[in-house]
């Protein structure tokens, strides 16, 4: 169940060992007595109802307004994502007399897609609850963490943890209330933004502008030497289709149109540090969660917290990227429903491989971290420290403090991010998780490979790609000598490790 819909019926039942009851205080009227003194007084019957509900906003609050107007207890209720994960399912179990449950069915197919009424003919005999739905043969969630299945469920996963729209006392802009009530407007602006919607765009004040410049023109003078060549390469486009200038300060929504047309990656604006599970869970739907405002004038190159100049300096040029674009969702989709302990160990290592991450290129060390890329002072730090740098090693990079004020004390390189993408999936095998995730492009949503139908169905549509590379190969393998159709054929086997599970089955 979404957050919302989880406080919606907080206001209504509490918990009481395997049941939910309604609060004495609440506006639902309670049970009525099975004597009244009307003629036309009815048995009570005891019904379950599942219904489910139409993908809107609001649409639990009014499928459980007919039950309100009617004065129906709700004895029990319980939601789940539908078959078709686009909606939720909701079962609930009432006491009521027939009239009223013609009334609720006639209100509630208003509001919701499909509806089921079990009636319960023996109404003295002891109610037998129906079969949760919880314990479906679908998927369930059981005792793991929520995670967001389609894409438009990140809106319920914007856990700010700090610098939402407070600031720290050893925070440069905590004695400017302009500066502070500047801060308001951009958590104002996260906070209401709905997956789907234009991010607002922001007239930046002349010293924003001028911190953004000072900040832009000095980093700007490292990158050539610096930058890797993935970074390096999308400048460019950048300059031409974002706005990237000294005296411009990109808007996100520019850089969303952009990055969507070259990675499929999103932005969504945060109004600060967002937790790492909701942070992680937005890269496995390649949607980047996204800073507006800027660092305090005062000291342009300091920051405590991710800026806009972090974002769109150090982070962008490399979301369009592909092969960078895809390690970070690998990262994010390792994440979800992952125990609190991995999804640590997972922040950690996006920490110093997104963030602070080096790779070596033509024999020198070059940065792709982020963090480095947006700090003048840490960047010629990590690279005038060598004896500083170790080759990623997730099992170790797990396990290095991440300093968040100052200077790291170790770096991480690859030789390319296909490294730390094999590196990292190795390293994901292990994560605890008793199904694996598919990120669906065409229908944006996480699909959850729990049983053997949803692998072979996947197989099946991977086999259509599958022939799709074979046809092209013979087409031009022909003509080219350069493809390595043999190296080709290992790497695909290799990809889906077949003979370890060959073994595996002859073993058995
Ligand atoms: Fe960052």
């Amino acid at each position: 169940m979404s957050a919302s819909g989880k406080s919606l019926l907080g206001l209504w039942l509490y918990r009481c060992g395997e049941e939910w009851n309604v609060k004495e205080d609440c506006p639902i009227p309670t049970r009525p007595s099975k004597q009244t003194n009307g003629e036309d007084h009815q048995e009570l019957e005891r019904v379950s109802i599942t219904f489910t509900l139409k993908n809107q906003v609001g649409s639990l609050v009014r499928a459980l307004q007919a039950f309100q107007d009617l004065g129906v207890n709700l004895l029990h209720i319980e939601s789940r994502l539908s078959e078709s994960l686009n909606e939720s399912d909701i079962l609930v179990d009432v006491e009521c007399e027939p009239k009223k449950l013609e009334q609720i069915g006639i209100l509630l197919r208003r509001e919701v897609q499909t509806m089921v009424i079990v009636k319960y003919k023996e109404p003295d005999t002891e109610f037998s609850p129906p079969t949760p739905l919880s314990s479906a043969t679908s998927f369930d969630y059981g005792e793991m963490p929520w995670f967001p299945r389609k894409i438009f469920e990140l809106d319920n996963a914007q856990h700010v943890l700090m610098y939402g729209s407070d600031l720290d006392a050893d925070h440069p802009g905590f004695k400017d209330p302009v500066y502070r009530k500047r801060r308001e407007q951009f958590s104002q602006i996260a906070r209401n933004y709905r997956y789907g919607k234009p991010i607002p765009r922001i007239q930046y004040t002349p010293d924003e502008v001028k911190t953004w410049g000072t900040v832009f023109s000095e980093l700007h003078k490292l990158y050539l030497k610096h930058a890797c060549q993935e970074y390096l390469e999308n400048w460019p486009e950048l300059v031409k289709f974002c706005g990237y200038r000294e005296d411009n300060v990109p808007q996100l929504e520019d850089l969303n149109i952009y990055l969507k047309r070259k990675t499929g990656f999103q932005l969504r604006p945060v109004a600060g540090y967002l937790s790492p599970r909701d942070f992680l869970a937005g890269l496995a739907f390649r949607v980047f969660h996204c800073t507006q405002y800027i660092r305090h004038s005062t000291d342009p190159f300091y920051t405590p917290e991710p800026d806009c100049c972090h974002e769109l300096l150090g982070h962008m040029p490399l979301l369009a990227n592909p092969s960078f674009a895809q390690f970070s969702q690998e990262l994010g989709l390792a994440s979800l429903g992952a125990t609190d302990e991995d999804v640590s160990k997972l922040a950690t290592l996006y920490f110093f491989t997104v963030e602070f991450g080096l790779c070596k290129q033509n024999g020198e060390m070059k940065v792709y971290g982020a963090g480095l890329l947006s700090s003048v002072a840490e960047l010629r730090y990590a690279i005038g420290n060598p004896e500083k740098i170790y080759r990623f090693d997730p099992e170790l990079t797990c396990k290095q403090e991440c300093i968040i004020t100052a200077y790291q004390n170790a770096y991480w390189y690859t030789d390319s991010f296909e490294e730390a993408k094999e590196k990292m999936r190795t390293f994901a095998e292990q994560i605890q998780r008793p199904f694996g995730v598919r990120y669906n492009p065409y229908t944006q949503s996480v699909e959850v490979l729990s049983n053997a139908r949803k692998i072979s169905d996947l197989v099946s549509e991977l086999r259509g790609d599958l022939c799709i590379i074979n046809g092209a190969l013979k087409k031009i393998g022909v003509n080219d000598s350069s493809i390595d159709l043999a190296g080709l054929a290992h790497y695909l086997r290799t990809g889906l490790n077949t003979s370890a599970s060959e073994e595996k089955l002859e073993q058995h």
